[in-house]
Order: structure tokens, then sequence, then C-alpha cells
């Protein structure tokens, strides 16, 4: 029976789902949206707020900031919370509302940027934003998850291992890619450790991080609009780029078999059954990882009016999950 004191110390890091059923592939789908923070990002927040303290950069009296469009905000709310720093969470319109209210449910001050910056568009804003409060007083810690190593090295320490002890003869695993921590992590750590195990990245069509043309995304977690600074592609065996439509077809295929999942799960899924039907892959070990779950989306990818507005009528109708995947 786990009993904890802080939120941040409860991780369900080995739960499984077995999609075989769903999907007719061998494929297992590691949760990391069962902790108080909802998502994977619990685990880089964690890390990162640590390294911090122990650096001395992170103090009593400290207000954390960080820009996010969601996930990390959260996990950095309820890590801010529990351990008394003030935190100010850098946002921009396209945050969506449970996501806000959640972060300010814990205490956190979010601020809202309503307006893109004409070269570097909303993040380039964030960023800005975040640059000039982090001048105007030294209380203000950026931990800046685009850049710190801290994020990558806690999935090297637990995500990487947590999947090659329950799969000791992993083949093949998938990872999205939204500032590749979680990839960089896992990547890492089974080069040095299982260099056998094949890594492959999941993008979204649209993203540039993988050097492919910037295109509309409307789905929050995977895909970047400048090349990720802690990706090093040197440890990444092959890159996957999905249609967001497809993402939605398949989270919308899980949800009918009572998983709700969020969008970088549809897009992670999409891509590796896509992939393992392309490699005739049936003994394969294969594992991907989901990294939420799907209650902060149901207005949005669950939500038919907003699917059919974006994607046109007929997106749910068509069901291949294997639809629309390209290899990089
Ligand atoms: C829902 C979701 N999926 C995937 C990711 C990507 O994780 P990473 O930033 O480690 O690449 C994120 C990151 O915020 C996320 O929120």
């Amino acid at each position: 029976m786990p009993i904890i004191s802080v939120p941040q110390e409860f991780n369900q890091d080995d739960l499984y789902v077995d999609l075989r059923s769903i999907f007719g592939n061998p494929l297992f789908l590691k949760c990391e949206g069962f902790n108080f923070a909802g998502s994977v990002k619990l685990k880089a927040a964690n890390e990162m707020v640590e390294a911090a303290e122990r650096g001395g950069a992170l103090r009593r009296g400290s207000v954390l900031v960080e820009s996010s469009s969601g996930n990390l905000g959260v996990a950095l709310s309820i890590i801010a919370a529990s351990k008394g720093y003030g935190f100010r969470c850098v946002t921009d319109s396209r945050c969506n509302l449970a996501t806000r209210l959640l972060m300010e449910a814990l205490g956190a001050e979010v601020h809202v940027i309503t307006e893109p910056d004409p070269e570097t568009g909303y993040l380039g804003a964030r960023l800005n934003y975040v640059r000039n409060l982090c001048a105007s007083d030294r209380r203000y810690v950026w931990l800046n998850q685009y850049t710190n190593a801290n994020a990558w090295k806690a999935h090297y320490r637990t995500t990487g291992p947590a999947i090659a002890q329950q799969f000791p003869g992993l083949d093949v695993v998938f990872v999205g890619a939204g500032t590749t921590g979680t990839l960089m992590g896992c990547a890492r750590y089974f080069k040095d450790h299982h260099p056998s195990v094949r890594v492959v990245a999941v993008d979204t069509v649209g993203s540039v991080s993988f050097g492919t043309p910037a295109a509309r995304r409307m789905l929050p977690g995977l895909g970047m609009n400048v090349r990720p600074p802690l990706l090093d592609e040197s440890y990444v065996d092959e890159v996957l780029h999905v249609e967001e439509a497809d993402a939605i077809r398949t989270c919308h295929r899980l949800a009918r078999r009572g998983f709700l999942f969020g969008g970088s799960t549809g897009t992670v899924v999409s891509g590796a059954t896509g992939w393992l039907a392309r490699h005739g892959a049936r003994d394969l070990t294969a594992v991907a990882i989901a990294p939420d779950l799907g209650e902060r989306y149901l207005d949005t990818i669950y939500q038919s009016n907003w699917v059919q507005d974006l994607y046109g009528e007929g997106v749910l109708a068509l069901d291949d999950p294997s639809a629309g995947v390209r290899a990089a």
C-alpha cells in the first residue's frame, strides 16, 4: 500500500495496456498519466526542480516561472504548491480552459499571451515575457524545459529502465517528440544499456523538429515550431510523422474500447501500429509511451464539432489507424 506525504512521490510507472486486441499488432502501451499531475511531465518537472535546489538556484522565496501550454505547467503547479514556491505559468490563448483552471486551483498564477510575436509566434512571445520577468526580479527562477538536460535525465533514470525491466526481450520502442526530453532520455538509455532496441521517434506532420516543413498543428504535446535544443538525432533510429486526423481517429478508436487517452497518445499509437503493420512485425516485442489521459481533451479531440471544423466532415468515419503515417 503506497502512503505518501507529498503529491510528487506517487507515480504509477509499471502499467501497460496490451493493444493487440484493439489494433491486431503486438504493442504494449506504457501509461504515464497515473500521477497527481496526470502526465509524463511530472518526471521532468521533479528532476528539474530538484537539480535547481541542489545547485542553489531555487531557494526559499523563489518564484518559478515557465512557458508551458499545459502539462508541464500543471506538474510545476503541484510541485511548487507542495514545496512552498510561487509559480507563474506563461501560456497563450491556445491553452485549454480546464488546464488553466487546474493550475489556478493549485495556486499558480497563469499569464496568458494573446498576441504572437510577428517572427517567432506564440512561443517566441511567451519566451520574451519569461526573459523580461527574470530580468526584472532575481526571485524568478526559469527552469527552461526546452534546454534543461535534467528533463531528459529524468527519463534516462526512470522511464528507460522501467521499460527495460518489464520487457527484457524488447525489440522496438515508440516515443513521441515534443521538447524531446522523453525521447532523448529513453533513446540515450537504450543506446547505452540495450543497443539492440530500435528507438522510433513519433512526431506530428507540421512539426519542424526533424527538418520537415511547418504546417498548422492543433494538438498540444507533440511537435515544435523550432528545432528542439535537447534533440540529438544520432540516438534515434527512425522518425515517423503522423497526420493529426489519424491521431484523432486513433484516440476515438481507443475510447470506444474504454481507454480515454490524450492526443499525443493517439499520435504515437497511430505511428506505432502503422509501423508494425508495414513491417509485418507479428513476433516483435514493442512498447509505446502514452504521455497523458483524455479528460483534458473532452472539449477538443472528443468533441465532434471541434474535430469536424478543423479536419473535415468525414474525418471520424475513416477508421484505418495506419493511414497517413509517413516515414521521415
Ligand atoms: C501530452 C503530451 N504529450 C507529449 C509530450 C512530449 O514530451 P516531451 O516534451 O518530453 O517531448 C508532452 C509534453 O509536454 C505532453 O504534454
